[in-house]
């Protein structure tokens, strides 16, 4: 069974490994970020309280976030295993998520801040379908156009950088601490993430199979 969290900080290369992986693997791939956008641009209350937090790079508090991951783990889909990007986020989740499901491996990404914050500022996303790109590593086909689809690419609005430096003084302050639970239990999974993204989706494969 393949119950799989990838915890590293923001921009890491977590959502752009967890989307091959979990294709590969016949598992959902569960984001909580791409969740909770989805409720933003559905305007549901959800979404409405989540947006303020999301933009200014804060975390969505627990009981919103536990709220949507708890009813899609309950899901059908998810009860053969699933990859959890970004979540948990804060010892409390981690907390939570182990009343809910044992775990069977927690990679963590290891990217240093000059190189997230590269990768973040050259990150654009298509608004129709969410594929990610970037200006420099993932480039579009033709300039400011989604390859599957032809809608114009955006910048997310966290991807600002008062927004980015929020965001990594969160994961250091919040979610940093989770590498030592996940050590302590044994269930830990460092992997190298800088370098090409192919070089690191062969370096994630060799601890999850
Ligand atoms: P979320 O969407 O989870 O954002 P994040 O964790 O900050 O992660 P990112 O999506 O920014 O980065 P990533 O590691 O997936 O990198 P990617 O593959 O895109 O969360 C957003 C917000 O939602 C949070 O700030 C919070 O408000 C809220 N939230 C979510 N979960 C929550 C929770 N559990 N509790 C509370 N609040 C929560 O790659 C980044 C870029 O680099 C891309 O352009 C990509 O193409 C490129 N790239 C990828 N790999 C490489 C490589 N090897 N070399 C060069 N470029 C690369």
């Amino acid at each position: 069974m393949h119950r799989i969290v990838f915890l590293g900080p923001p921009g890491a290369g977590k959502g752009t490994q967890a989307a091959a992986l979990a294709r590969e693997l016949g598992i959902p791939h569960l984001s909580t970020g791409d969740l909770l956008r989805g409720a933003v641009a559905a305007r549901t209350p959800l979404g409405l309280a989540a947006d303020d937090h999301m933009r200014a790079g804060r975390l969505v508090p627990d009981d919103l976030v536990l709220r949507i991951l708890e009813e899609r783990l309950a899901r059908p889909d998810a009860k053969a295993g699933f990859l959890l990007d970004g979540f948990p986020r804060n010892l409390a989740q981690a907390d939570a998520l182990g009343r809910v499901t044992p775990l069977d491996a927690v990679v963590s990404f290891d990217v240093d801040s000059e190189e997230i914050v590269r990768r973040l500022s050259a990150r654009r996303v298509c608004p129709q379908c969410q594929s990610v790109y970037n200006l420099s590593s993932r480039p579009p086909q033709a300039a400011g156009r989604c390859d599957k689809d032809g809608a114009s690419l955006i910048q997310r609005s966290d991807d600002r950088p008062e927004a980015v430096a929020t965001r990594l003084a969160v994961y250091a302050e919040q979610t940093a601490p989770l590498l030592q639970f996940y050590r302590d239990r044994g269930l830990l999974r460092p992997v190298d993430a800088r370098g090409n993204p192919d070089d690191v989706a062969r370096r994630v494969r060799t601890l999850v199979r």
